[in-house]
């Protein structure tokens, strides 16, 4: 090239010669480019440029006449790697760059000041990690930064304030520590600052107040940024947006907010402010979004809020506002959002809340309004959810309430509704939730409920309703919790009830049932596999013997009614006498059941911890958390309309192509039923063929799980953790995409399903032979042991079950949904959450919400069990810790759907692995062996010999202190 360079200025005549040497420099710095990002790496194989301006024509690469790059805009290019190995200083010319959305992951380099020139730098969604460097207030015509969505952890440096051309800064979804660097008030030009989602502290500066081009200023769910909110905000007249909330921000609400003319947004949703609301932010009369929610705010609503008819959405629920319910609150009708709940509003409910037409969810709930509902109510066609619980609401349902066919939510309970429930009720075929308790409604429970077939949850508990229960509940096959407790219902149980396969709770206790309890009542409860049932029918007036398969339940209380006959034992045992007692003529003999009565006290003892110790704090967190959850559902329209821009986070990781966003949703036809191939408590699982040809599961969360803004960052965390691990018995995740409408995850595609659903076909049980689940369970426990001692910080995975252990073409089994299960609990109020883990559960759990290795190991015991026994031990379990004189052989629980083994080495390996199941679902944590012990034991016992299987009994297998549990004692009588 330079010799065809200088041959062009040796046939230049003089004149021009200044420019052809110019050329010739431009050359040079073409070629050093080139050579740049061929060494990136960023293109492939891209093979050496013939001509001087080739590389202008790769993808994403823009040049400028004189063939030198100016922009590099790589987003989503599936870039892996770190930039340290890309040459910046090479660049000379470049202004933008944007290498966002990719794996780019270590720290950004120093080198970066070199690209002097740069007016846009965006680096967002990637792993970069550790501090911004100091160099970067060399970029001083950078106009716009953008380093969101990824793990940067550092200070914000004060050098930041140096980028005086700055106009669009994002730091937000980082790990960023210390206070906001008052130096930022020195870049005037600055119209949108992005903190959020941060540790950031301290608080506001006010030369932050200066900046008068600000338009959006967001520093939300930094959680420790606070103090008094300053005066000077007001000075900020081109905000448009400002978000503050879920910080430590005290004191009043400054009433210059009032100047902001321009605020379309004000989110304080979350602190711990307090005093009046200032009238004066009733002059922001561009508001459409005002969230003031979770606040200590007092005194009345404004009366001028009133005239802020652009508001969708006004939440000022969560404070201690005593106030009537401004009757000109039927101007605001753009309303789609209000929300007033949890405060002391006072009076009736206004009807003009009538007009408000836009409306689709009224939270009224937990305040002190009396009164009736307002008919008008039931003109609002576009309302899906309405709350009005815990109020002191008289008079009667309405039969207009049949006009809202879009209804999902009606919550009424805890109110004094009188009347009957009305049969229209069965118009509202879209509803979900329904419930009334504790009220004074009287009357039958109209047949019309039968239609509601999407309605899951069922509350009609503490009322006056009589009759008997309709056979057509038996139609609400979504439904999971039927509550009909207290009230004066009389008749048979209705056989249709327990044949809802989705049922989880049937509460009909405290009524007039009479009749016995059917066999084919507790089959049918039995026919679908229920991780959790409570059954309670307590206080009735049944009559007939206990049918004993009722043991298979959860939970059973039939005390106070007219049973009769012996109480099979291990009923008793398994759940307490006292859910049994107030039978006259039920005879429980505790001495020939071999368990003395403090035995029986102790076990109760257990299910009530249960009960307390997870029920209590999950329901309180259920309560609240759902609100919480709930309140940002619905705030969600207006988020999304006003920040799109960092909604969705795409990565990709451990997956040997390209994969896109895009590509998901093409290939599922936005997750279309048709692609489903499960669905659990969570979400559900597809599969999706990439245009690659290549197959992988995804699994798409429940939308609420989104909306918890804890949620975000510890499934990154959990993601960033995922990323690091390899085994070939832990399934692969991809990647996951965190967008506010869609969530999910991208896991390799496991054929065969899970260990659960295998184990419960017969064709493919058997397929599973002895072999194979002997390495089935070493490949989880060398998974777990990997899990517990090979990763630093060691990962526990808490949820460890036959549904979590998904097997492959050849029956090879990963451990999955690892690190999710913990995230996804925060989300109590889905019921299957604790259900999934129930039966796995260490017993320690229930007196202490602190989770160690070693309750995964009881999790894996269990499974062993499983495994082997080709079903859940449930009954072994609560048999062999009573220490059975009798000898259990080995050879009648194993499972009798395949051959019993003959190999000897199969045999050993059988019988080591039930004797060190046996061990991990020791009561006693401390007694377990570590996951690596396990797979030593493996080892080392292959050269242990063994007895014929026949001999062998459970009894000799279990290590005599390994099922004392702590602080007990069983006494044999
Ligand atoms: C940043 O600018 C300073 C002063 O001009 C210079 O010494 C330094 O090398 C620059 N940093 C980089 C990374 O180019
Ligand atoms: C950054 O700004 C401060 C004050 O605004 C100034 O003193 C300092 O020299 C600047 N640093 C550079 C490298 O320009
Ligand atoms: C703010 O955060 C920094 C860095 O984490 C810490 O050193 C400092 O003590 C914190 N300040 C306050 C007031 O909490």
């Amino acid at each position: 090239m330079d010799v065809v360079c200088s041959g062009v200025v040796l046939l230049m005549i003089l004149p021009i010669a200044p420019v052809a040497v110019a050329a010739a420099k431009e050359s040079a710095v073409n070629l050093l480019e080139a050579e740049a990002l061929r060494k990136s790496g960023w293109w492939g194989d891209t093979t050496t440029a013939t001509n001087v301006s080739a590389h202008c024509h790769w993808f994403g690469i823009i040049c400028n006449d004189a063939g030198s790059v100016t922009e590099i805009l790589l987003p989503v290019y599936g870039i892996y790697g770190e930039l340290t190995n890309f040459s910046f200083s090479s660049f000379r010319n470049l202004v933008r760059l944007d290498l966002s959305r990719n794996e780019l992951y270590g720290a950004i380099p120093h080198q970066i000041g070199a690209l002097s020139k740069l007016t846009y730098l965006n680096l967002s969604s990637n792993h970069l990690r550790g501090e911004l460097p100091s160099s970067l207030i060399n970029l001083t015509h950078l106009a716009q930064l953008d380093i969101s969505v990824n793990w940067i952890d550092s200070l914000i440096p004060p050098g930041i304030g140096n980028l005086t051309s700055l106009v669009a800064l994002d730091l937000s979804h980082n790990y960023f520590v210390g206070s906001i660097p008052p130096t930022l008030g020195h870049l005037s030009n600055l119209a949108s600052v992005n903190l959020s989602n941060n540790i950031l502290n301290g608080t506001i500066p006010s030369a932050l107040c200066r900046l008068t081009n600000l338009s959006q200023l967001d520093i939300s769910f930094n959680y420790n940024v606070g103090g008094s909110l300053p005066e000077e905000i007001g000075q900020l007249k081109s905000l448009i947006e400002l978000k503050l909330s879920s910080n430590q921000f005290y004191g009043s609400i400054p009433p210059t907010l009032g100047h902001l003319s321009k605020l379309t947004s004000l989110d304080l949703r979350g602190n711990e402010l307090y005093g009046a609301i200032p009238h004066q932010i009733c002059a922001l009369s561009k508001l459409a979004y005002l969230d003031l929610s979770f606040n200590e705010l007092e005194g009345e609503l404004p009366s001028s809020l009133v005239n802020l008819t652009q508001l969708a959405l006004l939440d000022v629920s969560s404070n201690l506002i005593e106030s009537l319910i401004p009757p000109g609150i039927g101007n605001l009708t753009n309303l789609a959002t209000l929300d007033l709940s949890h405060n002391s509003f006072w009076g009736l409910i206004s009807p003009t809340l009538g007009h408000l037409s836009n409306l689709d969810s009224l939270d009224l709930s937990n305040n002190h309004l009396n009164g009736t509902i307002p008919l008008a109510l039931f003109n609002l066609t576009n309302l899906f959810r309405l709350d009005i619980q815990w109020n002191q609401i008289y008079g009667s349902i309405p039969s207009e309430i049949g006009n809202l066919q879009i209804f999902k939510y009606l919550h009424l309970g805890s109110n004094r509704l009188t009347g009957q429930i009305p049969p229209t009720l069965g118009n509202l075929t879209a509803l979900v939730n329904l419930k009334l308790p504790y009220n004074h409604i009287s009357g039958s429970i109209p047949s019309e409920i039968g239609n509601l077939r999407y309605l899951e949850s069922l509350d009609l508990g503490s009322n006056r309703l009589t009759g008997q229960i309709p056979p057509t509940l038996g139609n609400l096959t979504a439904l999971a919790i039927l509550d009909l407790s207290s009230n004066q219902i009389s008749g048979s149980l209705p056989l249709g009830l327990s044949d809802i396969t989705s049922l989880q709770i049937l509460d009909l206790s405290s009524n007039q049932i009479r009749g016995p309890i059917p066999t084919q009542f507790v089959d049918d409860m039995l026919k679908p596999y229920r991780p959790i049932f409570t059954l309670n029918l307590s206080h009735n007036i049944l009559s007939g013997t206990v049918p004993s398969s009722l043991i298979q339940l959860s939970d059973v209380d039939l005390s106070y009614n007219a049973l009769e006959g012996e109480l099979p034992c291990d009923l008793g045992f398994q759940f307490g006498s006292e859910r049994f007692v107030g039978n006259r003529d039920l005879r429980y003999n505790s001495t020939l059941c071999g368990a003395s009565p403090s035995v029986m006290g102790n076990h109760r003892h257990h299910t009530l911890y249960y009960i307390i110790v997870l029920g209590v704090p999950l329901l309180v967190f259920a309560i609240t958390g759902g609100l919480v959850i709930y309140i940002c559902c619905f705030k969600k329209v207006e988020v999304e309309l006003m920040d799109n821009k960092h909604g969705d986070i795409f990565r990709i990781w451990n997956y040997d192509g390209h994969m896109a966003y895009e590509d998901i949703i093409k290939a599922t036809n936005d997750f279309d039923v048709s692609y489903c191939i499960g669905t659990g408590g969570y979400g559900s699982v597809y599969r999706a063929r990439l245009p690659s040809g290549k197959v992988v599961a995804l699994k798409k969360l429940h939308r609420l799980e989104g909306e918890n803004p804890n949620f975000d960052k510890s499934f990154r965390n959990e993601a960033d953790m995922l990323s690091k691990i390899r085994h070939r018995n832990i399934v692969k995740l991809f990647g996951f995409c965190l967008h506010k409408r869609c969530m999910f995850l991208i896991y390799e595609y496991m054929d065969r399903g899970s260990l659960f659903c295998i184990l419960r076909d017969e064709t493919e049980a058997v397929e599973l032979d002895w072999v194979k689940r002997v390495n089935l369970i070493k490949g989880i426990a060398s998974a777990l042991s990997y899990l517990h001692h090979d990763c630093d910080p060691p990962i526990i995975h808490r949820d460890v079950s036959s549904n979590n252990i998904l097997l492959n073409s050849q029956l090879e089994a990963t451990l999955s949904d690892f690190g999710t299960a913990r995230i996804l609990e925060l989300d109590s109020s889905n019921q299957t959450v604790i259900a999934g883990t129930f039966g796995y559960m260490a017993p320690e759990l229930a007196y202490t919400m602190v989770v160690t290795e070693k309750s995964d190991v009881y999790s894996f015991g269990v499974v062993v069990l499983e495994t082997l026994f080709g079903e859940h031990p449930r009954e072994f379990l609560s048999c062999i810790s009573s220490q059975p004189n009798e000898p259990i052989m080995l050879k009648d629980l194993l499972d009798a759907r395949l051959p019993p083994p003959t190999n000897p080495l199969v045999v050993r390996n059988l019988v080591l692995a039930t004797a060190l199941a046996l061990d991990c679902v020791n009561a006693n944590p401390k007694c377990r062996p570590t996951m690596q012990q396990v797979v030593n034991r493996f080892e080392v016992g292959r050269r242990e010999p063994t007895r014929p299987l026949h001999t062998i009994a459970v009894n000799q297998l279990v290590s005599p202190p390994v099922l004392s549990l702590p602080d007990q004692t069983y006494t044999v009588v």
